[in-house]
């Protein structure tokens, strides 16, 4: 066993945390350079990056009983979604899990497909010829609306307020990841302020659905119902703080990053028009002017591509981070207990030794047969092992219905001077926004009915 491995140059005292903070993304695709998996400082803390799919394997899936998720991820989430299935860990952890899992079978979520497509098509009947719309927008109002109705039963009123108390909510879990020492929010800054009201705000919305359920006192065999007869049944299990923290992860975590997905999207298909005409094709020849149903999905292969190829270049979770609750051995470099390790999704994604010329959009990639020689563990944006996403087959799935009902009426263009770059703001989001023109597409055919064989 070697004593450690390579370590990236960085400044006295402040060691690598300087650059980590000015451009993360730019700092983990640098730290490929050093090797397959590497040590940084962050102050004076060592922070370890996983940057091959093997070792991303023995961490997430092998050794998975030895890790936790990291201590800083917790500290700065924990005032907004609390001990929620996402921060949370242990036996705890996976009663939780156990207990939220049913909602997320796939024979569930199919009939969630409806839902998705109603709002979806609500939403863009108010999008005009030549209109300029704020896609980020548009996409976290829509995904916000579908995970309150599938999963809790709500109509959510006013989402323009609520996706900015999310947003408000995510810059400071992401301003705390960044301070070596962390502003307590009790301070009376003018960020701890908002950050406050954005949670009230949350707050609020999230109480409304659980008394709303209280009050009919009815089973309506949702997420939610799940949660509260468990609650009614284990004596000292989840507590009402418990239930609070676990609808607020799903609500955020269950709308954002699917928002973010497909603003990537459709910002990759409005950059290659060529592409854009293959979805186009095949919506029109599959799904005609009808909405899209979940049986649709097996006939949109190009649908399924763009999505995944999206999520690739530009995957919403662009890291994940852990921590050893033990010694552990990991690419045969001892570590101690506490070591905290980021795997660099985003570095992996991006790495020519994984994805021929990874910088291109080539959802081709993903065709049936190319798939497969796609190195194992190499693509994650759901990560992988006993803590993958809960959400992972709702999540493509919506995508999948959501971008199929989109194309089917609109082509979509960057508006004039909008500038596409990524950064972090706890998930992955364009830097300048995502100004888009919607352009009515000319009525389209019919679908195409099945050819029946004799
Ligand atoms: C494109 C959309 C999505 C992406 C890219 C995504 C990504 C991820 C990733 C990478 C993780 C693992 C984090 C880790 O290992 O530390 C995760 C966990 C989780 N996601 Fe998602 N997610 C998406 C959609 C959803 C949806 C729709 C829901 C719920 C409706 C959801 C709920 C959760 C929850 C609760 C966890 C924590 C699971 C656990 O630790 O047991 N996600 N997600």
């Amino acid at each position: 066993m070697q004593a450690q491995p390579p370590v990236m140059p960085g400044e006295f005292f402040y060691g690598n945390m300087r650059q980590f903070n000015r451009d993360t993304l730019n700092f983990l695709y640098d730290s490929r350079g050093y090797g397959d998996f590497v040590k940084f400082f962050f102050g004076p803390f060592p922070v370890y990056i996983v940057n091959h799919p093997d070792v991303a394997h023995e961490v997430m899936v092998a050794k998975a009983e030895s890790f936790y998720k990291s201590t800083v991820t917790k500290q700065a989430m924990k005032s907004t979604v609390g001990d929620g299935l996402f921060t949370n860990d242990g036996d705890s952890w996976k009663r939780q899990r156990k207990l939220a899992q049913p909602a997320f079978h796939t024979k569930r979520i199919a009939a969630y497909a409806d839902v998705m497509t109603h709002y979806a098509s609500q939403l863009i009947a108010n999008w005009r010829d030549a209109a300029t719309l704020d896609m980020e927008r548009e996409m976290t109002a829509l995904t916000m609306q579908i995970v309150g109705k599938t999963l809790f039963d709500a109509e959510i009123s006013e989402e323009d307020a609520t996706g900015s108390a999310v947003r408000t909510a995510l810059r400071s879990i992401d301003k705390r990841f960044n301070q070596l020492i962390p502003m307590p929010e009790w301070l009376p800054l003018r960020e701890n302020r908002e950050l406050k009201a954005a949670q009230k705000h949350l707050d609020t919305v999230i109480q409304a659905f659980i008394d709303d359920r209280r009050k009919t006192g009815e089973d309506r065999g949702d997420l939610l119902s799940m949660l509260l007869l468990a609650q009614d049944e284990t004596h000292g299990g989840m507590s009402d703080q418990q239930l609070r923290d676990e609808v607020m992860t799903i609500f955020g975590a269950g709308h954002e990053t699917t928002s973010g997905a497909l603003t990537w999207a459709l910002c990759l298909l409005a950059q290659h028009p060529d592409i854009a005409a293959n979805l186009h094709a095949e919506i029109d020849s599959v799904i005609g002017d009808e909405l899209p149903t979940y049986a649709d999905l097996a006939r949109l292969p190009w649908t399924d591509m763009i999505m995944k190829e999206a999520m690739r270049l530009y995957p919403p979770a662009w890291g994940v981070t852990r921590e050893a609750i033990a010694p552990v051995s990991i690419h045969n470099y001892p570590l101690r207990q506490g070591a905290n390790l980021v795997i660099n999704i985003i570095g992996i994604h991006r790495d020519k030794r994984f994805f021929e010329n990874p910088e291109a959009f080539i959802p081709e990639r993903f065709s049936a047969e190319n798939e497969k020689n796609i190195p194992k563990y190499a693509y994650l944006p759901f990560g992988a092992g006993p803590r993958i996403c809960i959400g992972n087959s709702f999540a493509m799935m919506e995508a999948r219905l959501l971008l199929a009902t989109i194309a089917q009426k609109f082509t979509l263009s960057l508006a004039p001077g909008q500038v596409v770059a990524p950064e972090r703001v706890f998930t992955l989001r364009p830097k300048y926004g995502m100004k888009m023109v919607a352009h009515v597409r000319q009525s389209v055919p019919h679908r195409v009915q099945e050819a029946v064989v004799s």
